[in-house]
């Protein structure tokens, strides 16, 4: 066979419920390309979490490595994901390797495929606090999987600027957008119904999981909320509470018996796409909702004393409050008073992309491992 014909192994690593939002779509750009072969290994290091994902997306893993443990530290964690991706990876002999943003999946795939002389691909590449310890340990593991990476798919000029900064070749790095942003706009030409909640009523989406914001600062949150709660009382908090064991015990101590904040199981996609939509505002600690609600316009206050996506800032629609119970309340009364802007479902200026980013990433792994590369496998 001629081996330029020959189709490329393209495989994606998988762990965690936002790295199975962001890589669908690219996913779903690749499987029908004839040059491609695609191949998905979910590690499951959100063994339930995910799973919602891929059926929400029409995408299937063919491994399923099960390395989830409850309350799992993160020396399991990793020891567990090295030595099952090393396993999978060399069954699988990829021309590439692709994951997307800083758990610890990434961090390990990046490993793996670096042991075996494989080349990486990362998506959402160049994001950074210059902290190690915000977040924790994302920053840790984004700036590692950079170095090991041999392809960078950065979301926004900023992400490209850090990269270079580090000394990554400038040839190696493209500015995709992000396909979160991809993804959203999927979500959001299907309105899912928000099962259980008033359609007239005014809410604040909350989610908290930064293992940086667990103990203390959870509770300090908690205060805040209850704060803004008490001040409220035409006002509804909707918490889909994350099931890392960290997180829960905290926040029904402080918050259980309260009417009007309802602490929901994590929602799918859909209908959690519908409640960003709808909330008056967003509290949260999470990368992917900042992005998200930036897309949407829904004002959010980041839980948070440092963030990645500065863009947010910028823009105006996000605000970082830390966990300062002052701060919530004052910052989130004042997003109660001013008029709430419909949501924007497709805005295709959003700072964060366009949502082309999963096309773009599609023809440029095609250039790198066809056209530049007909013969081997070097990216
Ligand atoms: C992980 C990532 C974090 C990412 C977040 C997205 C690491 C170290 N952390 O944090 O970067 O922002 O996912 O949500 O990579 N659990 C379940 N079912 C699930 C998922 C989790 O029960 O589907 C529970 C388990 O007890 C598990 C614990 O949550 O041990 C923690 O999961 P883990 O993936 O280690 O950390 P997260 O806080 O979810
Ligand atoms: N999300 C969801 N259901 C929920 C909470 C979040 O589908 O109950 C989605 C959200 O839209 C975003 C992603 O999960 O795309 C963010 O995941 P998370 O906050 O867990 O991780 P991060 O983005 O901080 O890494």
């Amino acid at each position: 066979m001629d081996p330029s014909e020959r189709r490329r192994n393209v495989v994606f690593v998988v762990g965690t419920r936002p790295e199975a939002i962001k890589t669908a779509p690219i996913i779903r750009a690749l499987r029908d390309q004839p040059w491609a072969r695609c191949r998905l290994i979910f590690t499951a290091q959100h063994r339930d979490l995910a799973r919602p994902i891929f059926d929400f997306f029409d995408v299937r893993p063919d491994v399923d490595l099960d390395v989830m443990r409850p309350g799992q530290s993160l020396a399991d964690l990793s020891n567990r994901l090295v030595v099952a991706l090393h396993a999978a990876l060399s069954r699988e002999e990829p021309d590439c390797v692709v994951a997307q943003g800083d758990t610890t999946t990434v961090l390990a795939a990046a490993l793996a495929s670096y042991m075996l002389g494989t080349p990486f691909a990362h998506v959402e590449a160049g994001l950074r606090t210059y902290r190690l310890d915000a977040p924790y340990p994302e920053e840790a593991n984004r700036v590692a999987a950079s170095h090991l990476a041999s392809l960078h798919f950065a979301p926004t000029s900023a992400a490209r600027s850090n990269l270079l900064r580090e000394g990554i070749p400038p040839e190696s790095i493209h500015m995709t957008g992000n396909t979160g942003i991809d993804a959203l706009f999927m979500a959001a030409d299907r309105e899912v119904p928000l099962q259980g909640l008033d359609p007239d009523s005014r809410f604040v989406l909350v989610t908290v999981h930064r293992r940086e914001n667990l103990g203390e600062p959870l509770t300090r949150i908690c205060e805040g909320i209850r704060k803004l709660h008490d001040r409220h009382p035409d006002v509804e908090f909707l918490w889909p509470v994350h099931p890392n064991p960290g997180v829960e015990p905290v926040v029904r101590a402080a918050l259980g018996g309260l009417d009007r904040v309802r602490l929901i199981s994590p929602l799918e996609y859909g209908p959690f796409v519908t409640a960003m939509k709808r909330a008056a505002f967003i509290l949260s600690d999470s990368g992917g909702v900042q992005e998200e609600a930036t897309a949407l316009r829904t004002p959010v206050l980041v839980l948070r004393d440092v963030s990645e996506r500065e863009e947010a800032v910028h823009c105006g629609v996000a605000k970082l409050v830390g966990d300062d119970p002052a701060a919530i309340l004052h910052e989130g009364t004042r997003r109660l008073a001013e008029p709430r802007q419909p949501a924007r479902t497709t805005d295709a200026t959003s700072p964060f992309g366009d949502g082309r980013a999963a096309a773009r990433i599609a023809t440029i792994l095609h250039r790198k491992l066809v056209v530049e590369a007909p013969a081997a496998v070097a990216v």
